[in-house]
């Protein structure tokens, strides 16, 4: 296998997750690339270092333009907060690295685009890592969709629900808490949970035409971290918006952090004119599939436990019959971007393909401010 050197920005929750994925693909995937923790970058040097030493990095950088002129760094991967993904991808791309990024790929649409531009004028290889259609039962779920085992779909229902910030007490801004604050997030809800759920939505069903939303900010106002001001905030804490896809289904969308007694539910349903799917992720590894052509007297709903040989990706981990989980999805991921590396088919979401979703975001945002069916801005 050819070493291909990681340089990884931020050690939080997604420089874990993806930290395990590049350690563990090349033990369960039959590769031609093998990802090397070369170096970890965060601005606190002391805590870099213990990652650096948990995590097996062979070096570690405070700054990550310094990380980036680096010649021995073949891939950027960018797990810091919405507002630093496109200065250090736009950069990462004049260098001619390979760029990972998570979601969402930007604060905006515009701003989006100039990555996209980015990454296509220097013909880098480059992926957004809306991780969950890499769960096996999602691919599964796609894979019946495009067999047209559903024929022609009607609905799409999706939801993203936490409960984390009811209590007015929690500060916005700072490390943990930027999702709060609206200049590092970019928006709440949104461009956090719906992101996941559009990426999802769009893989699966196509295209979507135009939203009409209704967002709120049930808590106005709260201390920031870094100023230790009480100041405005600026996020949506729930968002709740309608959809026309392109090709005629119709959609409900919800995403809330007000949700008590939920932690990360996220499930979809998709209803076709032959069958219907469901999804949950706190039952990932099974997908609900209900058949209408099976003989009349056993039709009912099926709960596939997707984890048999012929499932996707599932061939590569242990016997059938026994699940995997969250973190999986990453390791899919690596093995995929490697793989269309290797091929050279960039594997998807791309850069430009995430574009889409945050243009649908736009759109919603800005039906939420002008109570409006919003046409889904430009993407392609
Ligand atoms: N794919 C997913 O399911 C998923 C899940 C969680 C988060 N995310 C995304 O991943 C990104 C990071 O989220 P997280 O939950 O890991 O956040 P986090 O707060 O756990 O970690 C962020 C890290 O970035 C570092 N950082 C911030 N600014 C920096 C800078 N200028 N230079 C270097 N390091 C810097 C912080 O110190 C911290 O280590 C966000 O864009 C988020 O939306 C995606």
């Amino acid at each position: 296998m050819k070493p291909l050197n990681v340089g990884l920005i931020g050690y939080g929750f997604m420089g874990r997750a993806h930290s395990n994925a590049f350690r563990k693909v090349s033990n369960f995937f039959d590769l031609d690339y093998e990802p090397v923790l070369k170096a970890i970058c965060a601005r606190d040097g002391g805590k870099a270092k213990a990652f650096a030493e948990r995590w097996g990095y062979q070096s570690v950088e405070t700054d990550w333009k310094r990380l980036i002129a680096r010649d021995d760094i073949d891939i950027i991967d960018i797990c810091t907060p919405n507002n630093t993904h496109a200065e250090i991808a736009i950069a990462a791309a004049k260098a001619g690295k390979m760029i990972l990024c998570e979601k969402p790929l930007s604060m905006d649409g515009p701003e989006g685009e100039q990555m996209v531009a980015a990454v296509e004028k220097a013909k880098v290889p480059n992926m957004v890592w809306y991780n969950y259609r890499r769960i096996p039962a999602v691919t599964l779920a796609k894979k019946l969709i495009d067999e047209g085992k559903l024929g022609r779909i009607f609905h799409y229902r999706a939801k993203f629900l936490q409960d984390w910030t009811i209590s007015p007490e929690l500060p916005q801004g700072g490390q943990g808490l930027w999702r709060l604050d609206v200049k590092a997030a970019g928006s709440g809800v949104t461009g956090d949970l719906l992101a996941h759920c559009i990426d999802t939505a769009i893989w699966l069903n196509g295209s979507i035409d135009k939203v009409s939303a209704m967002t709120e900010t049930f808590i106005k106002e709260r201390t920031h971290t870094l100023t230790g001001k009480v100041q405005k905030v600026g996020i949506d804490d729930a968002c709740a918006f309608l959809a026309r896809f392109k090709n005629g289904s119709l959609a409900t969308f919800e995403s809330t952090r007000y949700a008590r007694g939920h932690k990360a539910l996220y499930t979809f349903e998709i209803n076709g004119e032959n069958a219907s799917i469901f999804w949950d992720l706190h039952d990932l590894h099974r997908l609900q599939y209900f058949e209408h052509r099976d003989e009349g007297q056993t039709r009912a709903w099926r709960s596939i436990h997707v984890t048999d040989g012929d499932h996707p990706y599932m061939k590569n981990w242990w016997v059938p019959g026994l699940a995997i989980g969250y973190e999986h999805s990453f390791v899919h991921q690596v093995a995929d971007f490697l793989e269309g590396v290797a091929k050279k088919k960039p594997a998807s979401p791309t850069f430009r393909d995430a574009l889409e979703t945050q243009y649908i975001c736009d759109a919603v945002l800005k039906s939420g401010k002008t109570s409006q069916w919003e046409k889904v801005g430009k993407s392609k």
